[in-house]
This record gives C-alpha cells, structure tokens and sequence, in this order.
C-alpha cells in the first residue's frame, strides 16, 4: 500500500483540510502524520453539517481510527494541540516526535508586536521566532515538556516501519507552495519551505517512499497577509463573486485572484504531483453544488477541468462540490483505469 502526501498548490487555504478528512474515512489508513510549518495553519472539515477546525492534529482525525502523528520538522503549540487532544477524545492515538519544535510565549509575543510581522502579515502564532531560533539551536523541544511525555513517539520511525508493514499512511502537508520560504513570494512567506519533499523531510520520510503526490488546487487563488496576488480582485468584486472568505487561525479576510494556471504549473513542477485535487468548484458553477459523479458537473464545469488536466499535464481525481466532506468527485479508481489502458 502506498504513501500519499497532501499538499496547497497556491498560498494555502486551498482545501487540504477537506481533502484530507475525505480520504482518510474513505482509504482508512494506519497512520496519518502532519508536516508543515504548525499552528499558524488552520484546516476547516464539515460531516454532516458539523464543522471542526484543527491548528495541530492531522485533519485525519475525522477518521476515528488511524494514529495521529506530527512529525519532527513541525513547531508545537503546547496549549492549541493540548486543547484539540481533548476536544476530540484522541488521547490514545496521538504521537509528537521527541524533536519537534515548542512554541514558547515569547516567540509569540515577537510575531504579534515586531515590525518585520507586521511587514510579512504574519499569523502571530510564534512560528517564524521559533523557527529562528530553532535554526539558533535554542529552540526547546517537545521531549524538554513534561505535559507532552504521553504523546512522545519517534515519528520517522514509526511512519517508515508502517510502510515496511504495507499499511497506508496518509501525510498531511500545510500552507502552500508559494508560501515556501524557499520557492514562493520571498520574503512575504512563512519560516521553512512547505513544498512536498519538505513535508516529507519534516516527517523523516525520504524521496523514493512517496508514490503519490496530491496537490490541492482552489477554483479561485486566495491570500492572506502581505505579498503581490496576481489579478487581485478589489474586495466588492470578490464578494460579489463569493470568493470573499475569512481566515481560520487570524479571523482576517483572504485576498482573491481568479484560477492561476502559472502558478499552478509551477506548483505541478516543485511539489512533483501526480494528481491534482480541485476544489470549491461549486463556488465558480453554483449548479454543480453537492455532485457527486462527474456527469452531473455541468458543461462550464468540465470544460474548466479539462483546460487544467491540458495545461497542466496531471488529472484531476477529486473535484470538491461543496462544504461536506462527502461533498466530492472521486475519479481516483477511473483515472488509474484509463492509465493502465494508454500503457
Ligand atoms: P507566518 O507563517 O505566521 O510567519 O506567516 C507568514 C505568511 O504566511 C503570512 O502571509 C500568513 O498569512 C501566511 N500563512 C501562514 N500559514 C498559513 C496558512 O496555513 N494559510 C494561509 N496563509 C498562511
Ligand atoms: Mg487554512
């Protein structure tokens, strides 16, 4: 069985959280652990009506079944991922790496009040200085905190051990390629690259383990925080067209920008992606809200997935038609079946 990691193609806030919760009910893996920066991400999943948001916990724990892990690379918000333990009753099944980085009071003091927070629009929970100062090597990590000694794992190794074991094991990756500290909108990004290879780096899994790469596109382009946005919309047009959303973690409002086939191509290319998951398709064809085969999409609508399988050169398996997590098209088993006869 494989390895999947998830990850945002634009500036994040694409839909991973959804996309994530989907596949883990529907491919149940053994083990779902998240990479990324930490908390300053926030993935949002509605089932049945009800929704959830996690800073720290893989979006995964909407399946009730699989490890939950955050991997070593990741920064630990000790109260944020205490409190989301508990509100889900996951006790039992949560594993944080000895080394993962802790998020101090400090450190989030400096991102709320420096100027150069302020400059970046930075979500003020502490990452960038701790990232600093883990680069500093002062960064205090999470087998230094006597409340997370329960939680303790050795991630890599557990994660590497599944795979030898052929269970699936499902990586959850946060922000998105453009706010890679690396390859995106320099320097109005976050603290460390988030690009796949990175996802899985902060896990402790090496290149030739993956087999997939998902990588989760919007139908629109959102931003939060400072940083150029291409054909970005004044705010009334971006509400007009509904496109106007608010942030998790920060409660600010997103910046919009129409479907960006550059930069998704761009981010085909960094993250190596071998399927594209397209979201809130229903946002640009209200007539496709609450699909679920691909022969309800109307006729604009799968136009529109054409054009980006063409340009892009990587199929779109899962097209989001609203809030739910149920809310989707799965093409995964029929795209593969269309492979194996080309070949
Ligand atoms: P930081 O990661 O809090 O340092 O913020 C740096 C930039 O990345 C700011 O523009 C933030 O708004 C943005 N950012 C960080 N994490 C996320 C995320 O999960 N979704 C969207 N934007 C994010
Ligand atoms: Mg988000």
């Amino acid at each position: 069985m494989p390895a999947s990691v998830v990850v945002g193609g634009f500036f994040g806030d694409e839909g991973k959280g959804k996309i994530i919760a989907y596949l883990a009910l529907k491919d149940k893996p053994s083990i779902a652990v998240r990479g990324g920066v930490g908390p300053n991400a926030g993935h949002t999943f509605t089932i049945n009506g009800k929704t959830y948001k996690v800073r720290m916990l893989p979006s995964a724990v909407a399946y009730d079944k699989c490890m939950l892990m955050i991997g070593a690379g990741v920064l630990i918000d000790v109260h944020v991922l205490l409190k989301e333990v508990e509100e889900f009753n996951a006790q039992s099944r949560v594993r944080v790496d000895h080394q993962a980085g802790i998020i101090e009071d400090k450190h989030k003091h400096e991102d709320k009040h420096s100027k150069q927070s302020s400059i970046i629009g930075t979500t003020g929970s502490g990452s960038g200085p701790a990232n600093a100062d883990r680069a500093l090597r002062l960064l205090k990590v999470a087998k230094d905190i006597d409340v997370l000694k329960d939680y303790l794992g050795d991630v890599s190794y557990l994660v590497n051990k599944a795979l030898d074991d052929g269970e699936y094991v499902l990586i959850e990756g946060t922000q998105g390629t453009f706010l890679s500290l690396y390859h995106g909108t320099y320097p109005y990004v976050t603290s460390k690259d988030v690009t796949a290879s990175s996802i899985c780096a902060d896990i402790g899994l090496g290149p030739k383990r993956v087999d997939d790469v998902i990588l989760v596109l919007k139908s629109y382009v959102t931003r939060v925080g400072s940083g150029h946005l291409e054909g970005e919309l004044s705010r009334d047009e971006a509400a007009r067209r509904g496109w106007l959303e608010v942030a998790t973690v920060t409660g600010r409002e997103r910046r919009a920008a129409p479907f960006n086939f550059n930069l998704a191509a761009r981010a085909v290319m960094l993250n190596s992606a071998t399927q594209i998951a397209l979201t809130k398709i229903d946002i640009l064809f209200p007539e496709c809200k609450h699909a679920k085969e691909y022969g309800e999409l109307s006729k604009d609508a799968k136009e529109f997935i054409r054009s980006i399988e063409e340009r892009l050169k990587v199929k779109v398996t899962l097209i989001g038609t609203g809030e739910d997590v149920y809310d989707i098209i799965d093409l995964r088993e029929e795209k593969r079946r269309e492979k194996e006869k080309v070949k």
